[in-house]
């Protein structure tokens, strides 16, 4: 089986409870280390384009700093309006205290 799974930062490299934004190219994630595990989305919002690494952050939920929409980060799913559709996120493992994620798939 391929390895497709991409490595991100380190565990240790992340703040419990809050969010760190990694570039995987061009491409600017959002990295979530809340209570319960990590997640991974894209890290520009979906409404306006806001950076989500700059917004506020509360167990599960982030809120852009641009609109005040909000977003679950385990699903990306909105919970705040005027965020009406869900971010993108990518399903996200722990190897060797490393953060890695699957792009495709
Ligand atoms: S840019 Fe995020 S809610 Fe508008």
């Amino acid at each position: 089986m391929a390895d497709d799974w991409t490595d991100l930062i380190g565990v240790a490299d992340l703040t419990t409870g809050w969010v760190t934004r990694v570039d995987l190219g061009a491409r600017p994630l959002a990295v979530y280390h809340t209570p319960t595990g990590i997640y991974v989305s894209l890290a520009l919002c979906n409404h306006g384009g806001a950076d989500l690494c700059d917004g506020y952050m509360d167990g599960h939920l982030i809120e852009c700093p641009l609109h005040q929409g909000a977003f679950d980060v385990r699903t990306g799913a909105p919970i705040g309006a005027p965020a009406t559709r869900a971010m993108k996120t990518f399903p996200v493992r722990i190897e060797n205290g490393r953060v890695q994620i699957r792009l495709k798939g």
